[in-house]
């Protein structure tokens, strides 16, 4: 077993000695992998070089996985310090759409799934009750995080809607869902970061400490530094959760009542939802069948009897968190709240079930798509900030117009307030006060009928994006995805001098996260004369 390893990890430098004219010493690297383990295993790079998207593959030369921070300093350490540099990529669970995570020619650090040998996370979370806060490993997974709080009471306060991704992977995008609106993103919900710098050092940021790192690590796509501990805020955990949907054929309506969900944030808890959302119905299939996933057969409601506009159906998604101690006030609150919304009153469906069952919900989903082979396939996924005031031109042009009648998987729609994200890090958001997430998250699939194919929605998601520069719908990307740094100095906008200032104080030889196509690493940029030194601050 020594030996096995031993000769996989003298392969495994030997090829990256081989492939990129690394010129470490070999010894430094035998020391890093004392801890961690360096592999070059097929399997382990073909997982390395495929994403959740599966529309882009880049391979590896090798996998670390890493058993601390220093494992992971001291491979950036090595990747900086050679000659001619090689990249290095963090890789959380791997659920980007476009191969954000990869990396040619370089090495991925698999921050999920713990060391090869113990199985566990680099670093155990660590909870404290006193300062209501967790302090979990970077490539941990929210759902363990959330095992690990539940133990004293705890939990986080801002979620994804899933919950099998990683803490340094959603902090470095922003990590939205519905009470976003109320708690900002998950980058607004931290308190500390440890972070390995592009030239390798360890540093502890805060808004206090290293404050420019922490800030630009924030929705910094891994561009600054690879995020290894994260101190993230909690609350007393809801014990249970009522859930609800109502429907709308009316959009104004929708988003009118949306709007004013969302601007009772600074209200007593009793006074608000904790959660909103809502999606879009355009599919006579799923006008059909949708209540099958959600809606039990005692709650029936004849959906084809809504007259809607243009074949189209808005579905709000609200949820009030209660414990034993708001039980018998519960009802009360609800429907006070849903007295002042303008739904079509026969379409109220509500479940009550335990709050883990409710932050998880989407996992279910995950395990019926597995058995019927629908999870492994490409997902052309297209997530949209869209401001506020052009949500409606955006619901005449794209849901009722483009996607036509098929939509070939879930969109959702809900607003958020701007004033709840932080505006030094590096994530961008439209210039309003209130902007819509709009998440097209559909799924390719070979079943003949053409509007399914990865062809078709591909070109669909570009047909969208080009119809909202004609309409000068001032839309930002979110999990953006640009291949050129014209596109990328557009979407950061009047946030591209200081992000371009970040990269160059934290990662000078631009060796992280090249799968975001940002910027190219120094050594290739200049071997092959193109972006690098070219890069320009506007
Ligand atoms: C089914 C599904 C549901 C989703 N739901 C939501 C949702 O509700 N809300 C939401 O906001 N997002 C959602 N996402 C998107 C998710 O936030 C992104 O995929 C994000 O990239 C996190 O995934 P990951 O942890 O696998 O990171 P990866 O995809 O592996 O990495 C993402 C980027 O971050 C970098 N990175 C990874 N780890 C670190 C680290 N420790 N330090 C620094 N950089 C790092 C990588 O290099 C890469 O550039 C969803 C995705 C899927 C597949
Ligand atoms: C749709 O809702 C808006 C906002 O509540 C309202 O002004 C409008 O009259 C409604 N339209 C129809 C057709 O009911
Ligand atoms: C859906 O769209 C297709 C093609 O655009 C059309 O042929 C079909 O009649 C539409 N179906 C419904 C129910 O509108």
């Amino acid at each position: 077993m020594a030996t096995t390893k031993l000769v996989l990890i003298t392969f495994a430098i030997c090829r990256l000695i081989l492939t990129v004219g690394l010129t470490v010493d070999p010894t430094e690297l035998l020391r890093l992998v004392v801890d961690g383990q360096l592999s070059v295993d097929p399997s382990d790079v073909d997982t390395a070089s495929k994403d959740f998207g599966l529309m882009s593959r880049a391979a590896p030369l090798a996998v670390l996985h890493p058993a601390s921070a220093q494992d992971v300093a001291g491979l950036v350490r090595a990747a900086y310090s050679s000659p001619h540099g090689f990249t290095v990529s963090a890789r959380g669970h791997g659920h980007s759409i476009n191969g954000q995570a990869q990396t040619n020619n370089g090495v991925v650090i698999q921050m999920s799934g713990g060391s090869l040998r113990s199985g566990r996370p680099a670093q155990a979370a660590r909870v404290s009750e006193k300062g209501m806060y967790v302090d979990t490993w970077g490539g941990e997974l929210w759902i363990d995080v959330l095992r690990s709080t539940l133990e004293y009471g705890l939990a986080p306060k801002s979620w994804t809607d899933y919950l099998y991704l990683t803490v340094g992977g959603t902090l470095s995008n922003a990590g939205i869902s519905g009470q976003a609106f109320n708690y900002g993103p998950q980058i607004s919900n931290v308190h500390e970061l440890d972070v390995v710098t592009g030239k390798g050092q360890l540093l502890t940021c805060s808004e206090e400490q290293n404050s420019e790192l922490f800030q630009a690590v924030l929705g910094g796509l891994g561009q600054f530094g690879i995020i290894t501990r994260a101190r993230i805020a909690l609350e007393p955990s809801p014990k249970r959760v009522r859930w609800i949907r109502v429907l709308y054929s009316n959009f104004s309506a929708f988003t009118k009542d949306q709007e004013f969900l969302i601007s009772l944030h600074g209200q007593p808890s009793s006074q608000k939802f904790d959660y909103v959302e809502g999606f879009v119905i355009v599919d006579e299939g799923l006008i059909n069948n949708w209540r099958s996933s959600f809606f039990s057969a005692s709650n029936p409601v004849k959906i084809t009897s809504i007259d809607s506009e243009g074949g189209v159906l808005y579905c709000l998604e609200i949820t009030k968190n209660y414990d034993e101690s708001t039980a018998d006030t519960i009802d009360k609150e609800i429907e006070d709240l849903l007295e002042k919304l303008d739904f079509v009153p026969t379409s109220v469906f509500t479940t009550d079930l335990p709050y883990v069952d409710f932050l998880d919900r989407v996992h279910k989903a995950e395990l019926k798509l597995r058995a019927k082979g629908l999870w492994d396939v490409p997902h052309p996924w297209l997530n949209l900030f869209v401001p506020k005031s052009r949500i409606s031109d955006f619901n005449e042009g794209v849901f009722k117009g483009i996607l036509g009648n098929k939509t070939s998987g879930p969109i959702l729609i809900y607003p958020m307030n701007k004033d709840k994200w932080d505006q030094s890090s590096s994530v961008v958001t439209p210039d309003e006060d209130i902007f819509y997430l709009v998440a097209l998250l559909r799924t390719a699939l070979d079943t003949g009928d053409e509007t399914h194919t990865l062809e078709h929605l591909t070109n669909q998601n570009r047909q969208i994006l080009r119809f909202c520069v004609d309409a000068g719908i001032e839309v930002k990307q979110y999990l953006p995805h640009y291949t050129t740094q014209e596109e990328w100095m557009d979407h950061f906008g009047d946030k591209w001098a200081r992000f371009y200032k970040r990269k160059m104080e934290f990662d000078p030889r631009r060796i992280l996260a090249t799968g975001q196509r940002i910027f190219s690493p120094s050594s290739v940029s200049s071997s092959l004369g193109v972006g690098g030194d070219k890069l320009s601050i506007s």
